[in-house]
C-alpha cells in the first residue's frame, strides 16, 4: 500500500494527539475520560461522535463511524491515507524520509511525466510566432493571461509537430498511441491532435490523463476533440477540474455542476471556484462517487437549450434515484454559463444559484412543456408524469405538498392523486428501496467471536488468553482476522488499537475488521469478561462439532467406524459438562 514504514507511521500517529486534530475540524467537548462531538459523518445535530484520548481513536454510536487519527482525516478531508499521513506529519514538523507516493503514481510514473511533457510542449506552441492566431481567439473569449497559466491552455500545430518531436524522446511510438496522443494510417504515424486548441484533463488526483481540444482558425467537427479513452483516460470517470476545486468546495460546501470545460473555465477564473464540468451532458456512476466524495451541496447549472433541460431532467432522476439532494440553477437569457457571466457578471450569476430551485420545482414545469394544460388529454398526461417522477423522491413532506399543489392548481382530488402515487410507489418498489440495506442478521456465535477479537485488538494480555485458552477459531472468517491481529503482535510486539487500525488498512479483511469496531459496545473490558467469552465460544464449538458428528454418525453404514463415531460425540460431549462445572 504505502512504502513508508509501519514504524514511522506508527510514529507519526503517536505524536499525534488525536483531540488535538479532530477538534480542529470540529468542537469537542470533555465528558469524563473522552471528548464528544457531532459526527461529520452522518447527518447530524447531537454529539454521538466519542473521541478517545486513552485509546486514540473515535467511534460514532449512532452511524459507527471509527478509526484512528488518519483514517479521521482520510473520511473529513478525502484524501488518501498517504496523503493523511504526511499531512499530519507535516502539521507535527515530523520528516518523512521514505516518499509517500501512491502506487498509482509509481505505476504510472511515466506516463504522468509525458503527459506533462505534451502539455509543456502544447504550452510553448501558444506562446510561438505559430500561436498569433490562437492567442488572439483566446482573448477574443476573453481569457486573461493568468487564466490561460492555471489551466494549462496549450496549442497544437498541424504537420506533426508533436510526433517529429516526441519520436525522439525516450519513449516508444505505441505508448504516444496507447495514450491517444499520436494515431497511425497506413503509412505513417501522425498527430491526433492539429490545429486546435489544447485543454488538459486531469483525473481526480490531479494527474494529467488526456486533453479536450477545440478548433479556432475555422469550424471542424467535432468542435471538441477529447482523447481516446485510454488506459489513464476514462471520461466517465473524471470531472473537468475536480482537483481545483475539491479544496473550495470544502470551504463553500457547495459544488456548481456545469456542461463545458470553458463553463468551468469562466466561472473559475471570475473567483467561482467550486466547479467542476461534465463535458457533456451525461453523468456516470463513477462521477456520482466522485460528487459524493465531496460531502457538499449539489449544484446542476447544464445549458439554457433543450439537450441542457433534457440532461437536467435526467440527471436530476438519476441523482434522486442514488439518493442524493441537490439543487438546479435555469439561466436564462444565455446559452450558457460561460456566456452568461460574460454578458451579466459574477455577481448575477451567484444570484442565480442562491435562487436555485428543488427538482421537484424543476419537474413541473418541464413536464408541462408542448402540453396544453387546458385540453383534458394534455392535463391527465402531465399529472401522470409529475407523479411518475414524484415516486423516486425521498422527501415524504416534499411529495405531500406537490400533491396538494396539484389538487389545487388544477382542481383534482387529492385521495385520487395519493392513491396514484401508492400505486407507482409499490410498481417500482420503491418504498423497499427507501430503506437501508439490511445487514444480515449475526448467530450468537459470530457475536461472541467478533466480541473476542475485538478484545484482542485492544490489548496484548487479552491476544494472550486468546492463544492458551482457545487456540483457534473454526470459523475460516474469524480466523483470518485472528491470524492478522496475532501477525501484527507478532511483527510489532506489542498491541496498540490506533495503531492496528492503520495496519487493518492494508489487509484483505479490512472491511471485517472495521465491521467489529464498529459493532461491538464498548463497555469497559475486563479479563473476567473475556474469559466467559471464551467459554462461550469453546461450548459452541463443541455443540457445533457434535452436531456435525452426528449427522456423519447418521450417514455412516460401518458398524466399526459408527461406534467410533459414537465414542467421540459421547467424550467430546463430557468435555463440555466439565467446563461448565
Ligand atoms: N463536447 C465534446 N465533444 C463535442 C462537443 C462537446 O466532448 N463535439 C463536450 C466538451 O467537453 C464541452 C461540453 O461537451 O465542453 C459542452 O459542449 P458545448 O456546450 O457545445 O461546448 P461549450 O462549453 O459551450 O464550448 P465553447 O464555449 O468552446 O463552444
Ligand atoms: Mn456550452
Amino acid at each position: 500500500m504505502s512504502f513508508i514504514s509501519q514504524d514511522e507511521i506508527s510514529m507519526i500517529r503517536n505524536s499525534a494527539s488525536i483531540v488535538d486534530v479532530i477538534s480542529s475540524y470540529l468542537p469537542l467537548t470533555q465528558k469524563g475520560k473522552n471528548y464528544f462531538g457531532v459526527c461529520p459523518f452522518h447527518e447530524d445535530h447531537s454529539p454521538s461522535m466519542s473521541v478517545s484520548p486513552e485509546k486514540q481513536i473515535y467511534k460514532c454510536f449512532s452511524c459507527g463511524a471509527t478509526g484512528n487519527v488518519f483514517t479521521f482525516l482520510e473520511n473529513y478531508l478525502n484524501i488518501s491515507f498517504a496523503e493523511a499521513v504526511s499531512l499530519l506529519a507535516n502539521q507535527l514538523g515530523i520528516a518523512i524520509q521514505t516518499p509517500l507516493l501512491k502506487k498509482k503514481v509509481d505505476q504510472y510514473q511515466k506516463e504522468f511525466d509525458l503527459m506533462n511533457l505534451a502539455l509543456r510542449f502544447f504550452q510553448n506552441n501558444l506562446y510561438s510566432k505559430e500561436g498569433e492566431r490562437a492567442r488572439l481567439y483566446l482573448k477574443e473569449r476573453g481569457l486573461l493571461e493568468g487564466t490561460i497559466k492555471e489551466f494549462s491552455i496549450g496549442l497544437a500545430l498541424d504537420k506533426n509537430l508533436f510526433f517529429s518531436l516526441f519520436s525522439k524522446k525516450e519513449y516508444s511510438d505505441s505508448l504516444l498511441e496507447n495514450l491517444g496522443l499520436i494515431s497511425r494510417n497506413e503509412t505513417q504515424f501522425y498527430d491526433v491532435f492539429q490545429n486546435r486548441i489544447m485543454f488538459p484533463i486531469h483525473d481526480l488526483d490531479g494527474h494529467v490523463v488526456g486533453f479536450t481540444a477545440r478548433c479556432y482558425l475555422y469550424d471542424m467537427t467535432p468542435k471538441y476533440l477529447n482523447t481516446k479513452e485510454t488506459y489513464l483516460f476514462k471520461k466517465g470517470h473524471i470531472l473537468f477540474n475536480y482537483h481545483r476545486a475539491k479544496e473550495n468546495v470544502r470551504l463553500t460546501k457547495q459544488v456548481l455542476v456545469v456542461e463545458g470545460n470553458m463553463d468551468a473555465i469562466r466561472l473559475s477564473s471570475v473567483g467561482i471556484k467550486n466547479v467542476v464540468a461534465l463535458m457533456g451532458t451525461s453523468l456516470t456512476k463513477e462521477q456520482i462517487e466522485a460528487l459524493k466524495k465531496l460531502r457538499s451541496q449539489i449544484v446542476l447549472m447544464l445549458d439554457n437549450d433543450e439537450a441542457g433541460e433534457r440532461a437536467t431532467f435526467q440527471i436530476g432522476t438519476l441523482l434522486e434515484e442514488n439518493h442524493i439532494s441537490f439543487l438546479i440553477v435555469r439561466l436564462s437569457g444565455e446559452k450558457d454559463p460561460d456566456s452568461y457571466v460574460l454578458q451579466n457578471g459574477k455577481e448575477a450569476i451567484l444570484e442565480n444559484v442562491k435562487n436555485a430551485i428543488s427538482f421537484v420545482d424543476f419537474q413541473l414545469n418541464y413536464l408541462k412543456k408542448n402540453k396544453n394544460l387546458k385540453e383534458a388529454s394534455d392535463l391527465s398526461e402531465y399529472i401522470k408524469a409529475v407523479i411518475e417522477s414524484l415516486k423516486s423522491n425521498n422527501d415524504a413532506i416534499l411529495k405531500e405538498v406537490t400533491l396538494q399543489k396539484l389538487a389545487n392548481d388544477y382542481n383534482i382530488s387529492y385521495t385520487v392523486l395519493k392513491e396514484q402515487l401508492g400505486n407507482e410507489e409499490k410498481k417500482g418498489n420503491y418504498i423497499v428501496k427507501e430503506k437501508p440495506k439490511e445487514k444480515k442478521k449475526k448467530s450468537g456465535y459470530e457475536k461472541i467471536c467478533e466480541e473476542i477479537l475485538y478484545y484482542m485488538m485492544n490489548d496484548v494480555s487479552y491476544i494472550r488468553l486468546y492463544q492458551t485458552k482457545l487456540g483457534m477459531f473454526p470459523t475460516q472468517e474469524h480466523r483470518l482476522i485472528a491470524n492478522e491481529i496475532l501477525y501484527y503482535y507478532e511483527m510489532n510486539k506489542t498491541m496498540h488499537l490506533a495503531d492496528f487500525i492503520t495496519y487493518a488498512q492494508t489487509t484483505n479483511v479490512k472491511d471485517a475488521i472495521m465491521d467489529i469496531l464498529r459493532n461491538v459496545e464498548t463497555n469497559e473490558l475486563t479479563e473476567k469478561a473475556m474469559l466467559e467469552l471464551i467459554a462461550h465460544a469453546k461450548k459452541k464449538i463443541k455443540e457445533q462439532t457434535i452436531e456435525k458428528l452426528k449427522i456423519e454418525l447418521s450417514k455412516e453404514l460401518d458398524e466399526n467406524k459408527k461406534t467410533a463415531l459414537a465414542l467421540k460425540i459421547v467424550e467430546i460431549k463430557g468435555s463440555v459438562s466439565d467446563e461448565n462445572n
